[in-house]
């Protein structure tokens, strides 16, 4: 049962914003991996667009748990700029380059601390907390894979 009423829930936002961003992530993230012909870098791009699109569905559906519904952004300019790169035949380093630009450009606070601070906010649900914790730990991850194939990407055009 889901029904609008998003004003009465304080971490409604965080969890509305995680679900779209994860969404859109997982749009332009598969849009590279796509296009691509780089074997090692679409495996990695693909197992993170992946998980994005999974943390979209959990998230979504957690909040229809918690008795609301997700509601979709509206357009959204970034994600239309970073899927006309990703999509495009601009080589591999010169997207990686201008990923690790916009990630260096995230508006504060960013996810990563908004979670923090709901992960140590009583009044949020301990499954929600367990939740957001979970997530944290894959993105850090994701992060992770996505710098390793950046440098290696860098490194060879060198
Ligand atoms: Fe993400």
């Amino acid at each position: 049962m889901a029904i609008d009423k998003e004003t009465e829930l304080h971490y409604f936002q965080l969890l509305n914003d995680i679900a779209s961003g994860e969404r859109q992530h997982g749009m332009y993230i598969q849009a590279w991996a796509d296009k691509t012909q780089d074997p090692e870098l679409k495996a990695c791009l693909s197992m993170v667009a992946d998980r994005e699109f999974s943390h979209y569905h959990i998230f979504k559906r957690r909040i229809s748990e918690l008795g609301y519904s997700w509601i979709e952004d509206s357009e959204d300019p970034v994600l239309e700029e970073r899927l006309r790169v990703n999509g495009s035949d601009m080589p591999d380093v010169e997207k990686a380059r201008f990923a690790k630009d916009k990630m260096a450009q995230r508006p504060s606070p960013t996810t990563r601390e908004r979670c923090e601070s709901a992960m140590s906010d009583d009044t949020v649900d301990p499954l929600t907390q367990s939740l957001l914790s979970w997530f944290s730990d894959v993105e850090v991850d994701s992060n992770f894979h996505l710098g390793q194939s950046y440098a290696r990407i860098e490194a060879n055009v060198e």
